[in-house]
């Protein structure tokens, strides 16, 4: 190993990480905070140099301040040879987007090891998978490392799980942390990293490590489309999923998170994941029966709302709809594969003049014949019905007694289950969540 005297961090490890977007940044920040010397590479110049700047192109709340606080353990780049100078342990953390079959696209990770040979890597750097790579991706990459001349270079599948909106508290203090390695040494190497956080460590092969990453994710979409599923139904024989899911949850073989019904799951990983490991395993001969039905219900509980919406207003022609909340989720101004961009489209399809509010996210681009509103207010006069498409608390604390009759008729669709039933029908406005019963009592 190489480290360079006085430059090491509290671990003896000087980091690299490749890939400076949501994880990578995160990775990046929080190792910093633990006190090692972090380098940051992206490819993409206005990241790099907002970054040099001082600023923060995403929004994850306390990513600012961790940044700012330990600013002099870390710096950007858009060189990989000054990484490779400056770190030896080197996390990817490039996106890995879906392909139109469903398969991950892996040609920024593969960039990443052409641009390793071609600028040199050698046997005291050790690449740490952090992207979400299919199961085999670690064997094929160490294949290619070898036939590229970096058989000394080490290889170790670290996959993440933190949330965005709460990446920082996950990163630090995670429920797990999982190492799969083709060497222990590597493995120690990478384990040393996380020992201050006192998280339990699983240490396996690399490609069991990545298929932890992806059937964790599908069974917590699973967990969600199950719940939705229970909504519709409650709808029907009159029940109240709310209850459902708490009386559900206190059992302690399922547990009370990710059962919280609504219109659907979004983000860049859950459905971009879900229809990777469907399609592994269809591509390995096996036929994931019930991912396939975890992805048709969550594209079909994004429409019911708008079935919803017409079986109050009939036509939906004409009829000005408010969307409050874009993002995928609260603490995010992540848009990718957002239920809003579905929603969106299909009531524009139907004729709807549809307005939007959201706190953080600047959709325009992404949004075309939607006209966003700095304010909920103004998304909402003049509406024929508003949607709740994201639990923030800048549309779930909104004065909704007050807004009731600035809106042409007082039709709300409470697509997360955030607000109370029974508070809204005594505000005079009609209401339905999902899976909900009309006057039921809390969120
Ligand atoms: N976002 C999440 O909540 C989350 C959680 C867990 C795992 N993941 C996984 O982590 C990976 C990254 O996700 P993300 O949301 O951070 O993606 P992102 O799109 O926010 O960031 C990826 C970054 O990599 C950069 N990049 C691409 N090619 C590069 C290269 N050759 N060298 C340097 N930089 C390069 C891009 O410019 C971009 O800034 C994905 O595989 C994702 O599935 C994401």
């Amino acid at each position: 190993m190489s480290y360079s005297a006085g430059d090491a961090g509290a671990s003896g490890a000087r980091i690299g990480v490749i890939g400076a977007g949501y994880v990578g940044l995160v990775t990046g920040a929080c190792l910093a905070s633990m006190g090692n010397p972090v380098i940051l590479r992206d490819i993409d110049p206005v990241k790099v140099a907002a970054l040099e700047r001082g600023d923060v192109p995403i929004y994850e709340p306390g990513l600012e301040v961790v940044i700012a606080e330990h600013r002099e353990r870390l710096e950007y780049t858009l060189s990989l040879e000054r990484l490779l100078e400056r770190a030896d342990i080197l996390f990817v953390a490039v996106d890995t987007p879906p392909t139109y079959s469903g398969d991950a696209d892996l040609s920024r990770v593969m960039s990443v090891i052409a641009e390793l040979e071609a600028t040199g890597a050698d046997p005291s750097h050790v690449l740490v998978m952090k992207s979400t790579v299919p199961v085999g991706t670690g064997e094929r990459l160490r294949a290619e490392l070898d036939a590229r001349g970096l058989a000394d270079v080490g290889y170790c599948s670290n996959p993440e799980f933190l949330k965005e909106g709460d990446a920082i508290a996950d990163f630090l203090g995670p429920d797990r942390v999982v190492v799969g390695a083709f060497d222990s040494a590597d493995a120690d190497r990478v384990e040393a990293l996380y020992a201050p956080l006192g998280a339990p460590v699983l240490r396996t092969t690399v490609s069991s490590a990545e298929m932890i990453k992806y059937a964790s994710n599908a069974f917590l979409a699973t967990k969600i489309s199950f719940i939705n599923e229970i909504a519709n139904v409650c709808e029907e024989v009159g029940a109240d999923v709310a209850v459902v899911a708490e009386g559900m949850g206190l059992d302690r073989r399922i547990g009370p998170s990710f059962l919280r019904a609504g219109i659907g799951f979004g983000g860049s990983c859950f459905p971009k994941d879900v229809a990777a490991l469907k399609q592994l395993a269809g591509n390995s001969g096996y036929h994931f029966q019930l991912l396939t039905a975890v992805i048709e219900v969550n594209e079909l509980q994004k429409r019911r709302v708008v079935n919803k919406l017409k079986k109050h207003l009939g036509s939906l022609e004409g009829q000005r709809v408010a969307l409050l909340g874009l993002a995928f989720k609260p603490g995010t101004d992540d848009m990718r594969e957002a239920s809003s961009l579905v929603l969106a489209a299909r009531l524009i399809a139907e004729g709807a003049d549809v307005t939007a509010f959201d706190p953080v996210v600047d959709g325009a681009d992404r949004l075309h014949g939607v006209q966003l509103c700095e304010e909920a207010a103004q998304a909402l006069a003049g509406a024929h019905a508003a949607v709740v498409v994201t639990e923030w608390p800048a549309v779930v604390d909104l004065d909704w007694a007050a807004l009731r009759s600035t809106m042409a008729t007082p039709l709300v669709i409470d697509g997360r289950n955030c607000l109370d039933p029974a508070a809204m029908t005594a505000a005079g406005f009609v209401f339905e969540g999902i899976g909900r019963l009309p006057g039921a009592p809390g969120a």
